[in-house]
């Protein structure tokens, strides 16, 4: 019996399995917007068994993409180019997810292909970022950002409301809002890059307000009834951890309470002196601490690709559902190369006959 491989039900819609694609950003959009490639390789990971395929950071406003070449979802164009990938995700029996997000001070990057560094201030690919505060990442992405007004923070969490209620519209049961990895929201959290004086700066409950906001205001045009995530960077591996591990365990009870449903357990990356402990699911008992501590639902990615280690994250309890990500790449039917690997037999593969009928004897 395979802990991966059970169904998980989440409010109103339940995952074949444990297995989930997180986002991953292809870079491959044209001023926002989504094409074959994207419809190819969300329909593959779709097909190749995850229960749950979130499609990459997509932006709610232009100067929140974080390359030229960034997914974007503030107009309804841009909305309904997604339906075809909607569509054919949930054909293949995955669920469809979104994340939305902002970038904050690190949007207007070259592609990681092309350097991964901020495009310099003269060519016009880019554009001027914004931030909580005019203070830069550092190290490769050396760009200054535009201090936020009150106007502009009202403005993004509005830019976050609609983008939810487009992803509603064109399909979308599951919705994560970027909360983590540095981008406009962490960095709001982040000492690191939020030096405010304002009720948005300084102390936690004021570093929290952003994300306490924002989460409300899109609560209230996301159905009850469907799951709405954040992804959420709850350390930063500088040497606070502690600090900022209990502030964070705090805010997800406080965002649960007011109808948080999951949590996807990550990284803060605020700052460039980071020393993180890379290691093959190494994530996983923080991630159980805030799923214990919080009494919450849990993902975690980094390093779950082995399906050793993604069977051990769920029947150790560290956690709900695993993000497997780059191994999807390397391998979109990673569901099956699992089930395979873990020896299980056919009736519990919870896959598309098509495939399983097949591979399970190959
Ligand atoms: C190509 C690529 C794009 C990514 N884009 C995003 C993204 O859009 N949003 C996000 O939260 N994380 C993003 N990530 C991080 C992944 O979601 C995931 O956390 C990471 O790949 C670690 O998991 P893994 O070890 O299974 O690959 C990206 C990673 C890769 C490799």
């Amino acid at each position: 019996m395979s802990a991966l491989f059970q169904p998980f039900t989440l409010k109103d819609v339940t995952l074949r399995n444990r297995i989930a694609v997180p986002p991953m950003c292809q870079y491959s959009a044209v001023d926002g917007l989504v094409n074959d490639w994207h419809l190819a390789n969300y329909s593959a990971q779709a097909r190749g068994g995850a229960g749950l395929v979130i499609v990459e950071a997509t932006a709610v406003a232009p100067e929140g993409r974080i390359t030229p070449a960034c997914a974007g979802i503030w107009n309804d164009d841009l909305a309904q180019a997604f339906a075809p990938i909607v569509r054919s995700i949930k054909a293949q029996g995955a669920v469809p997810g979104i994340q939305i997000a902002h970038a904050g001070r690190k949007a207007s990057a070259n592609r990681p292909w092309e350097g991964d560094d901020h495009i310099g201030n003269d060519d016009p690919r880019g554009w001027q970022t914004i931030a909580p505060s005019a203070v830069p990442f550092g190290a490769h992405l050396s760009k200054q950002p535009r201090e936020m007004g009150l106007d502009d923070i009202a403005r993004v969490r509005d830019d976050f409301v609609t983008a939810a209620q487009r992803a509603l519209a064109v399909g979308f049961e599951w919705l994560e809002l970027h909360f983590a990895h540095g981008y406009l929201a962490q960095s709001f959290f982040s000492e690191h890059a939020n030096q405010r004086t304002d009720t948005y700066g300084g102390s936690y409950e004021n570093r929290s307000r952003f994300i306490r906001e924002t989460f409300a205001a899109v609560r209230e045009v996301w159905p009850a009834h469907l799951p709405l995530t954040i992804r959420f960077g709850v350390i930063e591996f500088d040497g606070r951890d502690e600090q900022t591990l209990s502030e964070s365990i705090d805010l997800t009870k406080r965002l649960k309470a007011d109808g948080l449903d999951m949590i996807s357990v990550s990284i803060g990356f605020n700052t460039p002196e980071a020393q993180i402990p890379w290691a093959p699911g190494f994530m996983g008992p923080i991630a159980e601490r805030v799923r214990r501590e919080a009494d919450i639902p849990v993902s975690s990615a980094w390093g779950f690709g082995e399906p050793n280690i993604a069977e051990n994250a769920v029947n150790s309890g560290q956690l709900d559902v695993v993000m497997v990500g780059k191994a999807h790449l390397a391998n979109p039917h990673w569901a099956y190369h699992a089930a395979r690997e873990l020896k299980l037999d056919q009736a519990s593969w919870t896959l598309p006959a098509p495939y399983a009928h097949w591979l399970a004897r190959y």
